[in-house]
């Protein structure tokens, strides 16, 4: 087997495991606890953690993991994976069908290979640098909507939302103005596959963190759509801003930005 063929099965055996993980006890009641204030995680993101941590250290032991639910250890390997467990913790625990898990590989700083699976509908969302993006094994490209008034628009709020609600909801009301219109759905791993797979044209956040994001985003571009920051500079999956779209709307999406960043001065 092909040493890119192993990453991908052993990213798609852990993300279906911890998926079986969730199905397993979704719908029953769940001990949530808070990181933050807000920041809610149950003893089922835990399982996820450790299921998907056991099969990615047993294939290789050497390899970096970044993952939600636990501390990060630098081994100085140029391998890093890039896990959340289970993103959309909240749907998750309230029964709200809505939640994925999300498996990214980074090898010297780049993603190379992105895996979310969505265990209510069997979704499986897969891609690697140069090859493509597939859904259950189809190739998917983004959609072709041209006009931002026209689009289908996801996007979701961090976890202070509620310290500056004015802030975030500013780019809310500006996009609902012009755009056919937005979903929240609460799963950013799975907005940005559906921006990927044409379900929705474009996406937006603020503040998501490098597992929500490093395996979606490689779905997007595989699949023939952009990502950048706010001001349209190559986006960073460590960075607090994410843009994503199917490429046609992206610079229609900056200008509306630019517009909100000028009127609060920034
Ligand atoms: C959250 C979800 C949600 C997004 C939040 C994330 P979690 O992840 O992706 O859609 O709006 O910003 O923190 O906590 O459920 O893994
Ligand atoms: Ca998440
Ligand atoms: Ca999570």
């Amino acid at each position: 087997m092909q040493e890119n063929n192993r990453y991908l099965e052993v990213a798609i055996t852990a993300a279906k495991e911890a998926g079986r993980i969730q199905m397993l006890h979704y719908g029953q009641a769940h001990s949530v606890e808070y990181k933050g204030e807000f920041n809610p995680v149950t003893e089922v993101d835990r399982f996820c953690d450790e299921a998907i941590q056991r099969t990615i250290l047993d294939a290789f032991p050497g390899h970096e993991i970044m993952t939600e639910e636990s501390p990060f250890e630098k081994k100085g390997s140029p391998w890093r994976w890039i896990i959340d467990p289970l993103d959309g913790t909240i749907n998750y625990y309230r029964g709200f069908p809505f939640f994925s898990v999300s498996i990214g590989l980074e090898k010297d700083g780049e993603v190379i290979l992105g895996v979310v699976y969505i265990p209510v509908l069997d979704e499986l969302f897969v891609a690697q640098k140069g090859e493509g993006a597939f859904f259950n094994g189809k190739r998917i490209s983004v959609s072709q909507t041209d006009q931002l008034k026209m689009s289908f628009l996801a996007t979701g709020f961090p976890y202070d939302v509620q310290e500056r609600p004015e802030y975030y909801l500013r780019y809310f009301h500006q996009f609902i103005k012009q755009t056919f219109a937005i979903r929240r759905p609460g799963s950013a791993a799975i907005d940005l596959c559906y921006v990927a797979a044409g379900r929705f044209d474009g996406f937006w956040e603020l503040k998501l963190h490098p597992w929500d994001v490093a395996a979606g985003i490689l779905l997007i571009t595989e699949a023939g759509g952009k990502a950048t920051g706010f001001k349209g500079q190559p986006l960073s999956i460590y960075a607090e801003e994410t843009l994503a779209s199917n490429g046609l709307i992206h610079e229609q999406m900056l200008q509306v930005i630019q517009e909100i960043e000028e009127e609060m001065g920034r």
